[in-house]
């Protein structure tokens, strides 16, 4: 009777003292979500906006002491979240201070290739680059990084990246949440690993031939993050900003939650989901309702065995991440009623493709060829429509990103359903092994046949090693340039 009874206590002791459930014991979120302030700008004489932005390196608290060396921008780790609205004429000066060449990519921005950061526009170490551009998209959340040649990986891994929001008044919805930092949030994903002495791992023992991958999560820079939520609906703007791993994000209790927008912009409808998986690049808006006084933990779960997003093996062997817990005050705000309908997105129609094309991605290479400087992959005529199946030759997951433009999904290779998360404008889609999506894209403006756009795997190892493409867009009438010896068509 003894024995039970301190058994007996022993099992209520550990009742009450055992971290609540959502901690599943390896997490105490301990921390405030650190939210990416917005960076300040200047209207000029001209009527630009203009933005200062300095890539520099330094020592930041990533829950290693502060000691661990990264970089960031305007900071030691991450960077600003710019905001422009469409129509706006703006211009970033960028400086480079760091000791090694960089560039900044607007990632999903509609703009002309001259200003597009590739690895065509390198900013040297102590020298300023000034792209300029005129904002023409519709509302969405967009985000910058480096695209050195063959250094992105490395560049992105130690911080440099960072937000960039569009607002547009005709597709910004005025009932949706609003209010940066306090109801609309920004929820930047990156794993980390971290040597014995707290520094960022780059060789690290869970790399696998995908790239870099990490054990430790970090939101907007903070590891183990709370956020304090103070409105009963609450906006997410999710980007994975990892270099490779893939996320299946989902809530700890399994409360479904609504998906408002894809990488370009909002969704014509909300749609209920349970699941949301994100590749590198991708990024999703997503509203979370809560109650008075709550706690649930947005976290990162396996894919479902039929799902096609993810392979085990190719991710570390991690697919259980614990990502960000929402804290709800005691009484919250009313927020808006989440609206029946969004922004009316027109379709692109395949009748009307000028072009179409097929891009394999095996190896390291598209359509048999790694990236090349001096040779164009496509010629694109500018003010039309094109179709391109992009696929998955072999059985390491790989993804398609195309500079310029966002896309429309037309359907699987596979003929498989299409899910909520591609029903939207899109400029990153991750293609599972051997499989693939027929996406169709407008080329609206911008031909320039001397400077070349991008498209490549956005796992930034592969990016790195070749995984890549490049198209230019030329005036109707403009043949190919010598530039451009084999375009290949599908
Ligand atoms: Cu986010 Cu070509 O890159
Ligand atoms: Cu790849």
């Amino acid at each position: 009777v003894l024995v039970l009874c301190v058994l007996g206590a022993g099992v209520v002791a550990w009742v009450l003292t055992r971290p609540p459930i959502d901690t599943v014991g390896r997490v105490a979120f301990d921390r405030a979500l650190a939210v990416p302030p917005l960076a300040r700008s200047e209207v000029d004489a001209a009527g630009r906006r203009v933005f200062e932005l300095r890539a520099q390196s330094g020592r930041s608290d990533l829950g290693h002491g502060g000691q661990t060396a990264t970089w960031g921008y305007n900071g030691t780790h991450l960077g600003p979240t710019l905001r422009a609205r469409r129509g706006e004429q703006v211009r970033v000066n960028i400086t480079n201070g760091l000791g090694e060449d960089t560039t900044v990519h607007w990632h999903g921005m509609h703009l002309p290739a001259r200003m597009d950061g590739g690895p065509h526009q390198p900013i040297r170490p102590g020298s300023t680059f000034s792209p300029e551009w005129r904002i023409d998209q519709p509302a969405s959340t967009l985000w910058y990084h480096p695209h050195p040649h063959e250094r992105t990986e490395k560049q992105v891994y130690r911080g440099l990246a960072g937000l960039f929001l569009v607002d547009d008044p005709a597709t910004d919805v005025a009932a949706l949440p609003h209010e940066y930092g306090v109801d609309d949030v920004p929820v930047v994903v990156q794993d980390k690993a971290f040597t014995d002495d707290g520094q960022l791992a780059e060789a690290s023992p869970l790399g696998s031939d995908i790239g870099i991958l990490g054990d430790s999560l970090l939101v907007n820079g903070t590891p183990k993050p709370y956020l304090p939520v103070t409105t009963d609906l609450v906006r997410l703007r999710v980007l994975n900003a990892s270099t490779a791993r893939s996320y299946n994000f989902a809530f700890s209790d399994g409360r479904p939650f609504t998906l408002i927008g894809t990488d370009g912009g909002l969704l014509d409808r909300p749609h209920q989901v349970d699941r949301l998986p994100l590749s590198p690049a991708e990024r999703a808006e997503v509203l979370v309702a809560m109650r008075p006084g709550e706690q649930v933990v947005l976290r990162s779960v396996p894919p479902a065995p039929e799902g096609d997003f993810g392979v085990r093996r190719f991710q570390g062997g991690r697919d259980k991440f614990d990502v960000l817990q929402l804290r709800a005050a005691a009484s919250l705000k009313p927020g808006p009623a989440v609206p029946a309908k969004l922004v009316d997105t027109p379709r692109l129609d395949p009748a009307e493709a000028a072009q179409t094309r097929t891009m394999t991605f095996t190896g390291r290479q598209i359509n048999d060829r790694l990236m090349e400087h001096g040779r164009n992959d496509a010629v694109v005529t500018k003010g039309t429509t094109e179709v391109w199946t992009v696929r998955n030759g072999h059985g390491t997951p790989h993804s398609f990103h195309i500079h310029d433009v966002q896309f429309q999904v037309l359907s699987r290779t596979d003929g498989g359903p299409l899910p909520p998360h591609l029903s939207g404008w899109k400029d990153t889609i991750r293609l599972p092994p051997q499989q693939g999506y027929t996406v169709i894209m407008r080329f609206a403006d911008y031909a320039d046949p001397e400077t070349p756009y991008m498209f490549h795997c956005h796992l930034l190892r592969h990016e790195d090693q070749g995984m890549m493409g490049q198209f230019i867009v030329v005036e109707p009438g403009d043949g190919p340039k010598s530039r451009a010896p084999a375009d290949r068509t599908g």
